[in-house]
């Protein structure tokens, strides 16, 4: 007679397919043809394309391929809307957020059903994730309309917003991106992926059926030519994406130096850590969540197992063991785990890859199973033996595509985690509390997830440190991304200069004349150490009145690769406590005030201005201000919808450098300076290159004030030339410039893409750097920080 186990072995599930009877039917009532839609009118279709069932193939609609009138119309729709959309206050806009949360609710089912059939993924995933997150997100954004008089008093809403999502959480995408720009008071022009437009249409209707104003949600389909006409319309405030890192990386060239605010949600390689001493089995279950969700069709899928030698083979016997459970199947059958790809070109950018690693010889794992013909099928696929510089381990392959590999030491983890382009998400299973949050600071990524994988609410912030881009959806740090701060309003256009013609050939001549001349070249500042430029170059300085004051010595290339060097040596300053560069800010605070008058006298000397002794004043101040925030600017505990806790920390950004204003020598280079330090960034300053010698004088105060050599350089010399330098440098994480100059900030902008580094720049307008709101604030700790959401389930 079979054993029970013998006889459970020949079971299967039958089949449990979910009905698409009112999806059909809904596709149906449209004559499965769609247009856009725009001020709250549908307009006829125009030239379309299909959008098909990836598990079969067949066409389930012919969608609108915008043009650029319509993009056109869908912006002016959104321009008038949004005063009125304002106008609704709070309260009004909170209503209508609610209430279409609620019928997000109601129609859960149809948007479920609908969004399998666009996208391929299975129905336990579109009923049991997605569409609970994206009412949750409708429900949470409506809260922070109903609260922004209170919690944003000091800011206003961006005004036309740019969405473009992709294709892997089409309506979630459309949730994390709509919900916080409508709560904020902004209007959006939407445009969803073309291979998954159904749900935003279907949105749309609900937006009407909500009593959303005509012109707040505008809806353009099509694919990428409509989301760059979305990018360089004029008519765009804010530009917020989420997808591929290449096209990311367009964006931020294309919008360089509109003045478009821009939130980059892009690619991820991210770890997933095993400790020996982690309950493997959860481990595995997490694994299925992290790398085998939505077919691994995730930004912060943990595509890159890491384990701990010892446990190795064990874990690696265990993953293959469940791989073998994982049902692939029709996405609509509610017992299948993994659905379809969502579209033949995915399927064969995932099959080039893995061919590939098995090319190199690495080895190549699937369970058994069958696929079907039809429709765009991978199976679960298990890497090991591949390099660290493999394209599996560099590559987001964005597919069910585990590549393994073992470590030693929890350092050589936190080294194999660290060592890829992206910075999006992370795992650590420990059952070592101390392990685990030992090692979460030193992992680069916006989210880590302790002992749990993919969890996400709206009241987290999500979103990537380095290549992974810049941002943050969901929370209040979400929510900052769709406002202005009032202050902005405020700036007066930046003081114009006459350029100088600036002195540049051998170093002055007095000094080549005389065999015992001195070089009397001011220094630049790297390491700690007065250091001489590279070149033999100088530049002389004028005072206000004409007159010769010194010659300073003109920064290159080389100088500023030194200065990144010595600033990445002073890793210490960002671990040092807050406490204790709140202590260095005020002791430089100190010592520049014990020598106020020499430093008034000086900018008197280069500007001429009567004010020079409330600058220093205001100097003084302001390092107090900043070392003040620096043991105040505290994170956030969130409590999400889950028994734990989420922890927002606050993290530096890494090494800034910073293009400071020609204006207030003094105070606009500290303005700038101290907060990058207060938050423990390490800064490669260049001063006012008009009048520089105030930040030159300050050589002596940060010599005696215990500032670690490193944590702040200095090079004198080209604004336009070294902040070209800063902007393509790998190796910085910032730049800020504002120095008033367009072209230049323009160029930042640009440059900045090639390593997606944060940029903050002032355009054509000055600051008032007197005014501590226009120089202070939340949005200069914004810039000079980064959000990492720790999230730490609780229970055994
Ligand atoms: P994609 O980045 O090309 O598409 C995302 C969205 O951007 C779509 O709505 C698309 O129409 C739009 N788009 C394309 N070109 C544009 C342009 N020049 N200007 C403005 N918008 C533009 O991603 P795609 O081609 O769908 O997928 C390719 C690869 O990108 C995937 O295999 C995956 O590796 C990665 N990807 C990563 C995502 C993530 O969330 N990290 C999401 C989607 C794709």
């Amino acid at each position: 007679m079979p054993t029970i186990k013998e006889i459970l072995q020949t079971m299967d599930y039958g089949p449990a397919l979910e009905t698409t009877k009112e999806a059909h039917a809904w596709l149906d009532g449209h004559e499965r043809r769609f247009g856009l839609f725009i001020d709250n009118a549908w307009s006829d279709a125009g030239e379309t394309f299909a959008t098909t069932n990836p598990a079969d193939g067949v066409e389930l609609a012919q969608v609108t391929q915008a043009t650029n009138d319509d993009v056109e119309r869908a912006v002016a729709a959104a321009r008038r809307a949004q005063p009125g959309w304002v106008a609704l206050g709070g309260h009004g806009r909170a209503k209508i957020m609610y209430a279409l949360s609620r019928l997000l609710q109601k129609h859960a089912r149809l948007f479920a059903v609908l969004e399998t059939l666009d996208n391929g993924k299975t129905i336990r995933e579109t009923r049991d994730a997605d569409l609970p997150l994206v009412a949750r997100h409708f429900y949470h954004h409506a809260g922070w309309a109903q609260l922004q008089a209170e919690e944003f008093a000091d800011y206003r809403a961006v005004g036309v917003v740019g969405q473009i999502v992709p294709w892997n959480f089409p309506l979630l995408m459309l949730a994390w991106k709509i919900a916080p720009a409508l709560a904020a008071g902004n209007t959006v022009v939407f445009k969803p992926a073309e291979y998954t437009p159904l749900t935003a249409l279907l949105f749309a209707e609900i937006c009407q059926r909500a009593g959303v104003p005509a012109g707040v949600v505008n809806i353009v389909t099509g694919d990428g030519r409509v989301g760059e006409a979305i990018v360089n319309h004029p008519g765009i405030d804010k530009i917020a994406f989420t997808g591929s890192t290449e096209v990311g990386r367009l964006i931020r060239k294309s919008t360089a130096g509109s003045g478009k605010k821009l939130s980059l949600e892009l690619g991820g390689k991210s770890p997933f850590i095993v400790f020996d001493d982690a309950d493997l089995d959860a481990a595995v279950e997490g694994l299925v969540d992290s790398i085998w969700f939505n077919q691994g069709q995730v930004c912060c899928a943990g595509s890159r197992l890491l384990v701990q030698e010892s446990v190795y083979d064990r874990f690696i016997k265990k993953v293959k063991a469940r791989m073998e459970t994982l049902r692939v199947g029709s996405p609509l059958d509610k017992s299948n785990d993994i659905g379809a790809l969502v579209d033949p070109v995915q399927q064969q950018r995932i099959h080039g890859l893995v061919e590939s690693a098995r090319a190199e010889g690495c080895e190549v794992w699937q369970p058994t199973g069958e696929l079907s013909t039809a429709g765009s099928w991978y199976l679960p696929t298990l890497i090991t033996g591949a390099s660290t510089s493999a394209a599996v381990a560099q590559a987001e392959i964005f597919g069910p595509v585990l590549v393994a590999m073992s470590f030693r030491t929890p350092a050589e983890a936190v080294q194999l985690a660290n060592n890829t382009v992206y910075g999006l998400a992370a795992c650590v299973w420990s059952e070592s509390i101390s392990l685990a949050l030992d090692v979460v600071p030193q992992i680069k990524a916006g989210v880590v997830w302790i002992n749990t994988a993919n969890q996400f609410d709206a009241g987290c912030g999500f979103g990537g440190y380095k290549e992974s881009g810049y941002g943050r959806e969901g929370g209040k740090e979400g929510m900052y991304e769709y406002l202005t701060p009032l202050s902005e309003d405020a700036r007066p256009a930046a003081p114009v200069f006459a350029a100088k013609g600036a002195a540049k050939g051998a170093v002055n001549a007095a000094d080549a004349d005389s065999p015992f001349a001195i070089d009397r070249t001011a220094k630049l500042y790297i390491g700690g150490k007065q250091a001489r430029p590279d070149g033999a170059y100088s530049r002389a300085i004028n005072g206000a009145n004409g007159a010769f004051l010194a010659d300073i010595g003109e920064g290159s290339r080389k100088d500023i690769r030194n200065a990144v060097e010595a600033a990445h040596k002073a890793a210490g300053w960002a671990k040092a406590t807050a406490h204790n560069r709140a202590q260095v800010l005020y002791y430089i605070a100190e010592n520049l005030a014990i020598r106020a008058d020499e430093f008034a006298a000086r900018i008197a000397q280069q500007t001429g201005s009567n004010d020079a002794a409330r600058e220093v004043a205001a100097s003084v101040e302001r390092l107090f201000y900043w070392a003040a925030w620096a043991d105040k600017y505290d994170g956030q505990v969130h409590q999400p919808p889950m028994h734990g806790i989420t922890v927002a920390l606050n993290e530096p950004v890494g090494v800034i450098g910073i293009v400071c204003p020609n204006e207030n020598p003094l105070l606009g280079f500290i303005s700038l300076v101290a907060p990058a330090l207060a938050l423990g960034n390490r800064v490669v300053a260049v001063p006012s290159e008009q009048h520089p010698l105030s930040a030159i004088d300050l050589y002596q105060v940060l010599d005696t004030s215990d500032l670690p050599g490193g944590a702040l350089n200095i090079v004198t010399g080209s604004s336009d030339e070294l902040a070209r330098t800063l902007a393509s440098h790998g190796e910085i994480d910032a730049v800020w410039r504002h120095d008033g100059s367009a072209e230049g900030c323009a160029e930042v902008e640009r440059l900045s893409s090639e390593t997606l580094k944060r940029t903050w720049t002032g355009g054509a307008k000055g600051r008032d750097w007197f005014d501590p709101k226009q120089a202070g604030g939340r949005v200069v700790l914004q810039h000079a920080s980064q959000v990492k959401n720790v999230w730490i389930p609780y229970g055994v």
